[in-house]
């Protein structure tokens, strides 16, 4: 835990730095600095090449990359009624110090799948709606999308997007997430709470807070989710809010089933129940109605072929929702409105759900 603590807080540090100040510090040979945070911790200041992210055992001989070579860098620009989010480091990093359960497609999942096995997926991505959720201390709200290939009990998955989550950030604030295994859940973790993922942005990390967060009905705020591999180091990187956000990546070493590729690609959502069995809200907190302000919306889905061209989903998808009384899923496929693309509209009230 001692190791997460202090690959936050660098992180922490580095967001504080000028561009000027961080060029000096990383053209450093020896880079054994002691600095004080804006918050007046005392935190080592190490080299990028050496971030605790690379002490997990499979990246021994890992070689961090700087720039990645995508091919697919941008979505479209349109004339959007949604806005984008911001993210920021308005206040400390949280640190998960309460071991949470892992979210997975166990849970309750509200979710669209591309099953076909024809298009290997070298990534993909989307806007999602971003909302403020009233959710109790021990239940979990996520909003997403999931790589994911292999066997169950030894798949291969990453998933980001937001997500409320008290036990792991402390409040109910709509954070940036990601999570990632490469064992069926027998490693891997939320954001950075592990060795595996490595940071490269000085602007954003996962589990910044996203603001400001959309209204039933009224303005409409999305985070721009991508996660795509580099074709040529074969890491699956992770691009947000603007295609120039390159947070980081997660190396390839970490995925057996995700070395070339990925067969599947899933968008939607997942809840955790509290010990009391309720459902937590998911989206908006409403079902969909057909109203785009009204339910939270997942649109310009798509996926990244071998060439780098996007593409919608097939037409070989999978809609699954658990727990339908209090949650929904309605695929309005392509919306030519504000040039939404490919949409999804999910999420729902949660409350009583048992059954
Ligand atoms: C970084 O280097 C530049 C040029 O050498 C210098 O002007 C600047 O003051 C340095 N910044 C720090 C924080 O040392
Ligand atoms: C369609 O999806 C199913 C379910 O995952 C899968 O078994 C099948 O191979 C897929 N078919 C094609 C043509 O991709
Ligand atoms: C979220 O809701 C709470 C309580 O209603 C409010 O205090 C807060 O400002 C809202 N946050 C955002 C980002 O809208």
């Amino acid at each position: 835990m001692k190791l997460n603590v202090e690959l936050v807080l660098l992180l922490l540090l580095f967001l504080s730095l000028s561009p000027s100040e961080m060029a000096n510090v990383s053209s450093e040979d020896d880079l054994d600095l002691e600095r004080q945070t804006r918050e007046g911790d005392t935190i080592d200041c190490v080299d990028i090449n050496n971030q605790p992210a690379l002490d997990h055992p499979l990246l021994k001989n890992h070689k961090v990359q700087i720039e990645p070579n995508l091919r697919v860098t941008s979505l479209r620009k349109t004339s959007l009624n949604a806005k984008s989010v911001r993210s920021g480091l308005r206040e400390p990093c949280p640190i998960g110090t309460v071991p949470i359960r892992r979210v997975t497609k166990e849970d309750l999942v509200v979710s669209l799948t591309d099953n076909m096995v024809e298009n290997t997926k070298y990534g993909g991505g989307g806007c999602v709606t971003v909302y403020n959720l009233t959710v109790a201390h021990d239940q979990l709200s996520a909003h997403n999308i999931w790589i994911e290939s292999g066997p169950r009990e030894h798949i291969s998955m990453i998933v980001a997007g937001w997500m409320v989550a008290p036990r792991l950030y402390g409040d109910t604030l709509s954070r940036l997430f990601t999570y990632w295994t490469g064992d069926g859940y027998h490693n891997g973790c939320y954001d950075v709470l592990c060795s595996g993922f490595v940071q490269v942005s000085r602007e954003v990390i996962p589990s910044f807070p996203l603001e400001p967060c959309s209204t039933y009905g009224g303005s409409q705020y999305e985070l721009v989710i991508n996660i795509e591999q580099d074709r040529n180091t074969g890491n699956w990187w992770l691009v947000v809010l603007h295609a120039s956000i390159k947070v980081g990546y997660w190396p390839k070493e970490l995925f057996p089933y995700l070395r070339d590729g990925s067969l599947h690609i899933a968008w939607g959502g997942i809840g955790l129940t509290g010990s009391d069995g309720i459902c937590p809200p998911m989206g908006s907190g409403h079902k969909p109605d057909g109203n785009f302000k009204h339910a939270a919306i997942f649109r310009r889905l798509h996926w990244a072929r071998w060439d780098g061209k996007s593409l919608p989903p097939s037409n070989n998808m999978t809609e699954w929702v658990d727990r339908s009384n209090v949650y929904g899923l309605v695929n309005h496929h392509h919306v030519k409105k504000y040039r939404s693309g490919y949409t999804i509209s999910f999420g729902g009230p949660g409350g009583y759900c048992s059954g």
